[in-house]
């Protein structure tokens, strides 16, 4: 009898595999940090061959604490983190570069490029994103064109592109020895290579981009059986359930119905909503991603805003300014002065995303006097999460036309009090945290759950969600405006800061 499921959450910064019980509750988990690799500025690079040895790390790790048997696994899910691009021979099973990571930048030139023909916009009706440093097909385009022997490989049928998610489930699955090349659709909308609607690669795309269709994987739902697992460990256990990590916390937080929303704070913040089977184009910096697809029941969709650098400036404050020694470290820090002191902090590190798609963007602090000290610092890098998040809530509200009453929100930033206090003031809403914060590997245990049966229905993982803390709005309107404010005068500072002209219209796209 199996009671139990198992989920692989591939993150930007660390690994985890997790056991969860049929409710949601945590049984066994083991986590691995990999290393981050700058070669230069702007560039951010990951080797794969260290994720999949940390991946069989944690899933062996969280076995062999609880004793646990490849039988007791129903199924196993996978979840990822987006848009980073690998690719790898498949008959050596080794990569021919380091995975390009989703916040890297190299591929400015490009993005400047196609936007002079037709804007920044041009494919935002088939694939529902701008043109933009952050998704995988110019990360593809760029390795084939500056790795030797990579387009030959291509061409030859050889070369296998997969976002971690592909390649995790390939590696799994046998990988030299009869492994499966596959991705979901979650993941395939985060490539500018699929067409939303018909849920197929579009040939139009890879023309374009340059790219041979026999490097794709085929695409697939996000919860049906794809093969065994072959790993010794979880030996014959299906794996059967994949999705991106940002769509996952969707699933996780049972956002299935239309109009319903979650935020999660980690390296970066996203704000997915729910808008059924209807993808809806954004015309205010949002983007369109597909949400989730069940087996053989219709895809959903969701309206997205993608802020890249939230969680990852406090880890910027703590590895490359060495104020703080721990990431919880910054509330203490910040809780040492009783606000701003005038300092805003704009992480621009990739550019920004949402709502502006600024590829030239570039990170600033203002505001600074001889008065400021780390404190503000600290305090500046807290609030600059809860006032991008208040923009993109502010572009989903008028591109859903549905007002978010509420903020249901998970990740790793949520049990810092400040943060939380202060998303709430800023938003002059109140501020959820659900009983279960590990939402994204949860929902990747669910869609593999359902996929083999081991849930029969979506009530059933309904009844999973429930409430930790409500936080409510404490700020007089007038303190809150003037903050915003200064945060988005200190935003148009960032604008335009490194030289590739043509890119980045700011705060306007979709039209
Ligand atoms: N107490 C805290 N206050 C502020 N930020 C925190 C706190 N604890 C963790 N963080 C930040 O949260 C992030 C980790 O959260 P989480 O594990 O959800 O991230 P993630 O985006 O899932 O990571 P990955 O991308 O590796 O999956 C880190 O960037 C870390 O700096
Ligand atoms: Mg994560």
């Amino acid at each position: 009898m199996s009671n139990y499921l198992g989920a692989i959450d591939q993150g930007t910064t660390s690994t985890r595999f997790i056991v969860f019980d049929r409710t949601g509750r945590i049984v066994s988990v083991a986590q691995k940090e990999h290393e981050q690799i700058y070669p230069k500025p702007g560039w951010v690079e990951h080797d794969p061959e260290e994720i999949w040895r940390r991946t069989q790390e944690v899933i062996a790790d969280a076995m062999q604490q609880r004793v646990f048997r490849p039988k007791d696994l129903a199924a196993i899910g996978i979840t990822n983190q987006r848009e980073t691009t690998i690719l790898w021979n498949r008959k050596t099973g080794k990569a021919v570069y380091n995975a390009i990571v989703w916040q890297d930048t190299r591929v400015e030139d490009y993005v400047a490029e196609l936007s002079r023909d037709g804007g920044q916009d041009r494919f935002r009706q088939q694939t529902g994103l701008p043109l933009a440093t952050y998704f995988s097909g110019l990360k593809i385009r760029w390795i084939l064109n500056n790795v030797r022997g990579a387009r030959e490989l291509a061409e030859a049928g050889d070369l296998y592109f997969g976002n971690i998610d592909s390649y995790m489930v390939w590696k799994l699955t046998g990988g030299t020895n009869g492994g499966v090349h596959v991705t979901d659709v979650t993941n395939a909308s985060r490539t500018q290579l699929m067409d939303l609607r018909t849920l197929a690669w579009d040939k139009n795309q890879l023309k374009i981009f340059g790219i041979p269709e026999a490097v794709l994987p085929k695409i697939v739902s996000s919860s049906e059986v794809y093969g065994p697992a072959k790993l010794t460990s979880v030996e014959g256990v299906p794996v059967a359930g994949i999705l991106g990590d940002q769509q996952a916390a969707l699933v996780g937080q049972t956002c299935f119905e239309s109009g319903q929303a979650k935020n999660t704070y980690g390296t970066g913040c996203f704000l997915l909503m729910n808008t059924g089977t209807e993808a809806v184009l954004s015309k205010f910096g949002l983007i369109t991603t597909v949400a989730f697809k069940f087996g053989q029941k219709p895809a959903q969709y969701a309206l997205e805003g993608s802020i890249a650098i939230t969680g990852a400036l406090v880890q910027w404050v703590r590895d490359n300014l060495g104020l703080i020694e721990k990431s919880s470290d910054i509330e203490t820090l910040a809780r040492t002065v009783k606000d701003n002191g005038g300092v805003y902090f704009v992480p621009a590190f990739s550019g920004l995303y949402a709502p502006y798609w600024q590829a030239s963007a570039r990170g600033v602090i203002a505001g600074l006097t001889r008065y400021a000290n780390k404190g503000h610092i600290a305090r500046s890098v807290l609030e600059a999460t809860a006032f991008q998040t208040r923009e993109v809530v502010e572009a989903m509200e008028k591109d859903s036309k549905i007002n978010l009453d509420v903020l249901r929100t998970d990740g790793g930033m949520v049990v810092n009090e400040l943060l939380m206090q202060f998303q709430s003031d800023i938003l002059d809403r109140p501020v959820v945290r659900p009983l279960i914060k590990e939402t994204t590997a949860l929902g990747s245990a669910y869609a593999a759950g359902l996929a083999v049966g081991y849930y029969k229905d979506l009530d059933e993982l309904r009844a999973n969600w429930g409430v930790d803390h409500t936080w409510k709005p404490q700020m007089e309107n007038g303190t809150r405006e003037n903050l915003y404010s200064e945060w988005k005068k200190a935003v148009t500072r960032s604008f335009n800061w490194a030289d590739t002209p043509g890119v980045g219209t700011a705060a306007k796209s979709g039209s």
